[in-house]
């Protein structure tokens, strides 16, 4: 599909070198959420053709198998984890199980997104919209990066937050719920650069 002028400015082509690539992914244990549709799911694609071990996490468990099927097909190896990151106590299990285990976790990346558009007439009623944003987006990506922060640390590793354009823009009528939760956790992951990279993160 032909790109328009303004999606080219805004989506420059990106090229990847796939022998520096490799230097830098292999062996790696990537940790992804959203792992199971859309930017996620062909993230894992891509990443899964650099030997690395990728842990999916969603809530589709048949998307997250079928997929796993494609990362070893690629010579990579995966670990499903289902969760929920709508619900705190499901974040708190997933957060569990990765530090009881100690899974020595390279690369953190929060993919996992809730977008809503919606005027703001008909969310009179609608506070969980917000909540639900607010848990997806900003608090569950949140809560894992704190308790993954000493590893991450040990490991010399990376945090990839899968942000929206939108939060370097003006504000738009109608994503209120949607640019409130993104714009929280780009200005936290922001606000914490300085401080992660002491942390050799
Ligand atoms: N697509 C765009 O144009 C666009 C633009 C700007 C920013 N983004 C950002 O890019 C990221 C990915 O977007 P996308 O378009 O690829 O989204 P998508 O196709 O809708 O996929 C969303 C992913 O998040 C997972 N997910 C949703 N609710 C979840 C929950 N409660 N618990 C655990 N996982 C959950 C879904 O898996 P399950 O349903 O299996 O749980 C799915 O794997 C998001 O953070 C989004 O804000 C996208």
């Amino acid at each position: 599909m032909k790109s328009t002028w303004i999606e080219s400015i805004a989506f420059p082509k990106v090229f990847l070198n796939k022998k520096k690539a490799l230097q830098a992914f292999r062996g790696k244990t990537i940790l992804i959420t959203g792992a199971s549709e859309g930017i996620g799911n062909a993230c894992c694609i891509l990443l899964s053709k650099f030997q690395v071990h990728l842990i999916l996490v969603a809530r589709s468990k048949e998307k997250l198998e079928a997929l796993k099927e494609v990362i070893v097909k690629n010579n990579s190896t995966a670990t499903i984890l289902i969760a929920d990151l709508y619900k705190e106590e499901q974040v708190d299990h997933l957060i569990e199980h990765l530090c009881t285990k100690q899974t020595p976790i390279d690369i953190f990346i929060s993919n996992a997104g809730k977008s809503i558009k919606r005027p703001l007439q008909n969310s009179l009623l609608r506070y969980h919209d917000f909540t639900r944003t607010n848990s997806l987006n900003y608090l569950a990506p949140l809560k894992i990066s704190l308790a993954l922060t000493p590893i991450l640390s040990k490991q010399k590793g990376q945090i990839v937050n899968v942000s929206a354009l939108n939060v370097l823009l003006l504000p738009t009528a109608q994503w209120a719920a949607y640019q409130a939760s993104k714009t929280a956790f780009d200005q936290y992951c922001r606000s914490n650069q300085s401080e992660w990279k002491k942390m050799n993160i």
